[in-house]
């Protein structure tokens, strides 16, 4: 079946703990950053755990409007999307023991397209930790964009 032209080729889905602090911020900053370079992209963000389901982003991101209510992973979301990225270790490891038999998406550490870290949980920290965690997901941003859309540009020559 031909794929419309309009449906983006990578979908990515951006994976922390409660879907409240590095996760939405990651989607924000990956959509923002995707669509000044020009690139089609859907880009979507989720928790490993439902405590904060429904809930907006944590108000200490109070610089920022990020569009985005919480909401838990679903197996379904495996073959939905094309890329999974996880925040730090402890999701990778929640979505490697859920992953399903039939999931079509490649699910890495977020970090693994730059330099391996993890971003640090902000959560019960200061300030100081969701701007850290903002320049943070600008560089893997840049890094995932600069790996993936090349790849997609290679298999469509
Ligand atoms: P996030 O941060 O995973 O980046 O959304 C957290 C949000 C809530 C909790 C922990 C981390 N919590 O324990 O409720």
């Amino acid at each position: 079946m031909l794929s419309s032209e309009s449906e983006p080729q990578i979908k990515a889905l951006v994976v922390c703990l409660g879907n409240i602090c590095r996760s939405p911020m990651g989607e924000a900053v990956l959509k923002d950053i995707a669509t000044k370079r020009g690139v089609q992209v859907h880009v979507d963000s989720c928790g490993t755990a439902g405590y904060h389901v429904g809930e907006e982003p944590d108000e200490r991101y109070n610089n920022v409007s990020i569009d985005s209510l919480a909401r838990q992973i679903s197996t379904s979301d495996f073959v939905r999307f094309t890329h999974i990225l996880a925040a730090d270790e402890n999701n990778l490891r929640h979505l490697e023991s859920m992953k399903p038999h039939n999931a079509t998406a490649e699910v890495r550490l977020w970090g693994s397209y730059h330099d391996n870290k993890a971003i640090p949980d902000p959560y019960y920290g200061g300030m100081n930790g969701f701007e850290k965690v903002f320049q943070q997901c600008i560089r893997l941003s840049h890094a995932f964009l600069d790996e993936v859309v090349g790849k997609a540009e290679a298999k469509e020559v």
